[in-house]
């Protein structure tokens, strides 16, 4: 059996005891046996509009393929919903809200959310294979957190229904009408859920676009919402591309409109809704800051910094993609980061010992190598996990550009990929400056031993969450959203119940 070899030179020094640490040769790592996770995904080779309570076909009986990043094979048919379409969606909708869901008490509501939440956990594993299948994230991932939280999310929010009179304590309030929202494709069910969830359990009914490349998991929650009895309309699914998605924004019927996704998008959303009454949320484009001291935890510190950007492949809008790491411990940091990162395993995200899976498209494959691509020609140095990546499908080895400044691009533009930054500091006040140094401001992560320290960091930093010795940990009654280009609006929480519905 291979074993754990220590390399002779270079070694880095653990700072408590000035003795050299082991370090692991990449090759000597334990090959495990292949773990695909089995569970049938239950797919249709068509999924239809999900429109008035039924699967529709599209007005335009035109369709598109999803396809499996991880090997480029086509997974299922999806309708595209034009203009016509989405008219018909928020025609049910509004029907539903006036007929039915704004006159239910919000008990008889909490039932219908809490029976997805269940239904949700029911058919957990199955979900959680289309998920990965669709999206290319590893099914560790999809398992042990897209869909648990998508569920915990119903569960919470079902929680809410019949207690909203404590939501903005001392006043009444009342649901907004028909709501739009489009979800991007990092965590496709889980943006769903935090888009129905808090809309349903206020009384809203919803026109809803998931992101192209991964509307499987939104279509199979329609047969959820089916099986739960949800009255006809009261969640309506068009899926599309950006034509789609500019026809839900900009609908007249809408009251809210909620968008998660690009900065670039949310920008052209809210150009073009400037002078309407509709009530508006935008969470956007990260470019997050985890910030390590000395005295922090080194080897959690780690281990934060490696799930906060590579986690998902790192598409996800909090990732910590910026590593500020004071200077007296940069080597040394820099080096057990190095260390770690040579033991993920990239690959099949289906296999259940997969820490890095595939790329979502091919299009975000091609951004990130054009920015990485361009931290080079910059100058910073750059350091590639040695894995030998699959012939087929969308990869990208995790990647870290240590001597980097502030002005290169890898420092200020959102990656969204699997791209970790290294920036050193020297004193507190520089770490401030330089992590609010950003037009973006949705979350940050501190790593020290001072309370007192992180305190004044979480006050100091722009950033909407900010996390303290840990990192990427989430929960439906913790509020989230950004300052600054990162959006404005939370979801989750009391906080993001605020944001569906009105004051009376
Ligand atoms: P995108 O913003 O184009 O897509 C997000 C959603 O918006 C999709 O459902 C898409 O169909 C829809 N959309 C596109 N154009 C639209 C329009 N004019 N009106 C209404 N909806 C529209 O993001 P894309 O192109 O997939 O990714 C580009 C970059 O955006 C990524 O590299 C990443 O930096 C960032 N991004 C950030 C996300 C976040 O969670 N904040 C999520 C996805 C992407
Ligand atoms: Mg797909």
């Amino acid at each position: 059996m291979p074993t754990l070899t220590e390399k002779k030179s270079a070694r880095p020094t653990s700072r408590a005891q000035g003795r050299p640490l082991p370090e692991l040769i990449f090759g000597d790592l334990w090959e495990y046996d292949p773990s695909p996770e089995t569970a049938d995904p239950k797919l249709k080779a068509r999924y239809e509009l999900f429109i008035g309570g039924k699967f529709v076909p599209p007005s335009s009986g035109k369709y598109f393929d999803s396809i499996n990043p991880a090997n480029e094979s086509k997974l299922a048919e999806i309708a595209w919903a034009n203009v016509t379409d989405v008219d018909a969606a928020y025609v049910a909708a509004q029907k539903a809200y006036d007929t039915v869901w704004r006159k239910m008490p919000g008990r008889e509501r909490a039932k219908y959310i809490y029976r997805i939440a269940r239904l949700l956990q029911d058919r957990a594993r199955e979900f959680a294979v289309a998920e990965t299948l669709d999206g290319g994230k590893p099914i560790k991932e999809s398992r042990d957190f897209d869909v648990p939280m998508a569920a915990a999310h119903f569960f919470y929010h079902a929680g809410w229904a019949d207690k909203l009179d404590y939501v903005a304590p001392g006043r009444k309030v009342a649901p907004l009408g028909v709501v739009g929202q489009v979800i991007p494709w990092n965590f496709p069910l889980l943006m769903l859920a935090w888009k129905l969830a808090p809309a349903l359990a206020m009384g809203n009914c919803i026109v809803i676009k998931p992101a192209e490349t991964t509307s499987i998991t939104a279509l199979k929650l329609a047969e959820i919402l089916q099986d739960a009895g949800l009255p006809a309309g009261v969640v309506n699914i068009v899926p599309g591309f950006g034509d789609t998605g500019a026809a839900v924004m900009g609908h007249a019927t809408a009251a809210k409109v909620a968008f998660t996704g690009s900065t670039e998008v949310g920008k052209i959303i809210m150009r073009s809704l400037a002078g309407t009454d509709k009530k508006m949320t935008m969470e956007l484009g990260g470019k997050a800051a985890n910030i390590v001291f000395d005295d922090a935890p080194i080897d959690q510190a780690v281990e934060g910094v490696i799930n906060g950007i590579f986690f998902n492949q790192g598409h996800v809008c909090c990732a910590g993609s910026r590593l500020l790491v004071h200077e007296p411990i940069a080597k040394t940091f820099l080096a057990k980061l190095k260390t770690r990162m040579r033991v993920l395993r990239v690959g099949d995200p289906l296999d259940k010992n997969t820490d890095i899976g595939a790329i979502n498209s091919k299009e975000q494959l091609g951004t990130i190598e054009r920015l990485v691509g361009v931290g080079i020609k910059e100058g910073a140095e750059m350091f590639q996990h040695p894995c030998k990546l699959p012939s087929k499908g969308y990869y990208f080895r995790p990647t870290i550009f240590s001597n980097v400044s502030m002005s290169h691009r890898i420092a200020r533009e959102e990656i969204f990929g699997p791209v970790l930054s290294v920036i050193t500091f020297r004193t507190v006040d520089e770490a401030i400056e330089k992590a609010n140094n950003t037009a973006y401001g949705l979350s940050a992560g501190v790593w020290t031993d001072k309370g007192s320290r992180i305190l004044k960091m979480s006050t100091e930093l722009k950033a909407g969450v900010v996390w303290a010795n840990t990192y990427n940990k989430f929960d439906p009654t913790s509020p989230f959203g950004g300052y600054k280009e990162s959006g404005f609006g939370r979801e989750g929480g009391r906080q993001g119940l605020l944001d569906y519905c009105k004051l009376v």
